[in-house]
């Protein structure tokens, strides 16, 4: 375990510092409305500032009626495709689609047999990671947090690449298939350096098997025994099927355009995705869920009384319960208003699962947050913006039901989250071809320079 480094900085210095910081960095919350600023770059209805096209991915929430912002049922397509059918038909004929829905997100068309074979033999054959690369990037330097880590591996993988600044497509479709398949040994091997360096546990590193499906690959490498079922693994793959994209607006998406508009590599640009969505208003909102329905219900006598659900989230809204931030996590999205259709995909998968699993305590109470917290916000904020379930409020309870620690919820989002940040970097590459630079109004006032002996 590395030694914790102490700052040489006192409190009381970082105390005078903050002071000093908070005099003179306020900005009045009016001035924001009087010079137009789109905060979040969202319009002043709450939809996006339009950034950019993509042929990618769409997400829908809401139409446009009059000049009137309409919330309407959430859709996520990828390329076109409605998950749900993408989903349903996988399920029907009993396969796996994690590596359909890559070919379908980076090249634009479903595959045929043959492109799939191709595509799952590639991903076989990268799986590996450059020699010597455990041993001196993931398990030298542990981290607690799996994110932290891989983000520093994507970057270590620019030092064994022989072409890495060359952004050719050529060159950066090659960069992207060896990062979908490399993603998951690296979350697998940073996963088991963990257990080892904080949780004193022992590390299991599985030799890589060619033959594997994502999913399983990814089941065979984080479990000791590398042993799971077919319906496991199949259930993983939908995770991984809902998570691939969405769109080009999303944090991390959008951070990783912003890099690649830039010009600079493709690991830089793909370090920053992940920097991105760890974050808990993003990606890490899964593991703030877990945390979140585990205090609902340490201190809730009995969550299954609607009532006593709503007291506590007004507790944690009012930052008095919580992480003090203010949020009910899982809650609440950028574009979908009505319904998010990961999140209705995902509470069948736990409801289906949950009782089975000894999980239904937690399902009522996901349901139950899930019921009360629209009307709550609406009332303790003073307008109804239209608030629903989103991804994660139910993806920690199948991840739970899977047996996968909760180190590894944000890296699985990640994991299948590649294919988009890498398609929509080939798409920024490829088809915008501007810096993206938005402009900041600066409202300081201008001061003359004073000699230092005079301040
Ligand atoms: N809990 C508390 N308040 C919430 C909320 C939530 N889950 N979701 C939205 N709100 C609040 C916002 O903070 C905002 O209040 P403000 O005007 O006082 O700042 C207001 O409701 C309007 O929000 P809206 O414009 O609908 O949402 P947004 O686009 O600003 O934020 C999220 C979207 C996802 C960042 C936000 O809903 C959130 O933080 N959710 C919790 C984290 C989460 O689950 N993230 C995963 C997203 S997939």
């Amino acid at each position: 375990m590395p030694t914790n480094y102490i700052s040489p900085i006192s409190m009381d210095a970082l105390s005078n510092l903050c002071g000093e910081l908070n005099k003179n960095n306020s900005i009045k919350p009016n001035d924001f409305a009087r010079y137009h600023v789109k905060r979040g770059l969202r319009n002043e209805d709450g939809t996006g500032v339009m950034a950019g096209l993509t042929r990618i991915c769409s997400v829908e929430g809401y139409y446009i009626l009059d000049g009137e912002r309409v919330a309407k049922e959430g859709v996520l397509s990828y390329r076109g495709y409605d998950i749900n059918q993408i989903i349903d038909n996988c399920v029907k004929e009993n396969r796996f689609g994690f590596e359909e829905i890559t070919w379908l997100i980076l090249f634009g068309n479903l595959p045929t047999q043959d492109q799939l074979f191709s595509l799952q033999e590639v991903l076989a054959e990268c799986r590996e990671l450059p020699e010597d690369f455990i041993e001196d990037m993931v398990m030298k330097h542990a981290s607690k947090d799996i994110m932290n880590k891989m983000a520093r591996c994507i970057l270590g993988l620019y030092s064994y690449d022989e072409n890495p600044d060359d952004i050719s497509v050529a060159n950066v479709l090659r960069q992207s298939l060896q990062l979908i398949a490399q993603v998951p040994t690296i979350m697998s091997a940073a996963y088991q350096v963990k257990r080892r360096a904080f949780d004193g546990k022992t590390m299991y590193l599985h030799p890589i098997r060619k033959d594997q499906s994502t999913a399983e690959y990814i089941l065979n490498q984080i479990r000791p025994n590398k042993e799971f079922t077919d319906e496991e693994a199949k259930l993983l793959d939908i995770m991984l099927m809902l998570h691939a994209d969405h769109g080009g607006g999303n944090n991390s998406t959008f951070s990783t355009r912003v890099l690649t508009s830039s010009g600079t590599d493709t690991y830089s640009a793909i370090a920053a995705g992940f920097g991105s969505l760890k974050g808990p208003r993003h990606g890490g909102a899964n593991i703030s869920v877990a945390h979140m329905m585990n205090e609902i219900i340490e201190n809730v006598p009995d969550p299954t009384d609607e009532n006593q659900i709503k007291d506590y989230l007004a507790k944690i809204l009012r930052k008095e319960a919580g992480d003090g931030l203010g949020l009910i996590y899982g809650m609440g999205h950028a574009v979908y208003t009505v319904s998010d259709p990961r999140a209705i995909i995902l509470k069948n998968s736990a409801q289906k699962l949950a009782v089975e699993a000894g999980y239904e305590k937690e399902f009522i109470t996901l349901q139950n947050i899930e019921k009360v917290s629209p009307g709550l916000i609406a009332e303790m904020k003073g307008e109804d913006n239209g608030i629903c379930a989103n991804v994660d409020l139910y993806s920690g309870l199948v991840y739970k039901i899977l047996g996968i620690p909760e180190d590894l919820y944000t890296p699985l989002f990640a994991s299948a989250r590649i294919v988009g940040w890498c398609a929509h970097r080939l798409e920024e590459l490829t088809s915008s071809k501007k810096i993206i630079r938005p402009a900041y109004k600066s409202v300081s006032k201008k001061r003359k320079y004073v000699a230092i002996e005079k301040r």
